[in-house]
């Protein structure tokens, strides 16, 4: 029985550990799932707003509110130091310049947020009225990405 436990604890420790990321891989992963959550819901608008899927006052309210819903979460602690591209080549395409210039990186943050209030507020008003409020959403998206997001992992 002794052996039995034994050599069935020894099998475990290399599957452990093989699994076992470090707290920086962990915090990449998170924001990474962070990101795509954003993508999906804007992804859904996208499609309205680009003709590819019928506008429905319900569906674009809530793809809006999710995204609201997500700018609540406490973002910061995704950015944890010791997490940019060249600290984990490979897991992440956020860039160093993300940590030396925070100020700027939270200008970029606060333009997508306030674009998105004028999204949420026109989400349900008609597919006229979603349209541009999605073109500038996705404008702030792409102006965070261009300075802040590499191109590769
Ligand atoms: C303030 C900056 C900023 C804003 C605003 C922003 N992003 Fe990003 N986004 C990033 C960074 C940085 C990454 C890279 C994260 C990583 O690889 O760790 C990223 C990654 C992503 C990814 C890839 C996730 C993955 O699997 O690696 C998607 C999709 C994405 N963003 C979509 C969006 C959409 C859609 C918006 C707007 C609705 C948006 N982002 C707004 C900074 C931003």
């Amino acid at each position: 029985m002794r052996k039995v436990l034994l050599s069935a604890l020894i099998a475990a420790v290399p599957a452990t550990m093989a699994l076992a990321q470090s707290a920086e891989e962990e915090t990449a992963k998170a924001r990474r799932a962070f990101y795509t959550m954003l993508g999906y819901e804007m992804g859904g608008l996208a499609a309205m707003a680009q003709g590819k899927v019928d506008y429905d006052a319900e569906t674009a309210k809530a793809h809006a509110a999710d995204m609201v819903t997500l700018t609540t979460l406490h973002v910061g602690d995704f950015y944890a130091p010791g997490t940019s591209k060249d600290d984990l080549p490979g897991a992440t395409r956020a860039l160093p310049v993300i940590w030396e210039d925070m100020g700027a990186f939270q200008e970029k943050g606060q333009a997508f947020g306030a674009a998105l209030m004028e999204l949420n507020a026109a989400a349900g008003e008609g597919l006229d009225a979603l349209r541009p409020a999605v073109g500038k959403v996705g404008g702030t998206c792409k102006a965070c990405h261009d300075d802040f997001r590499a191109k590769d992992f």
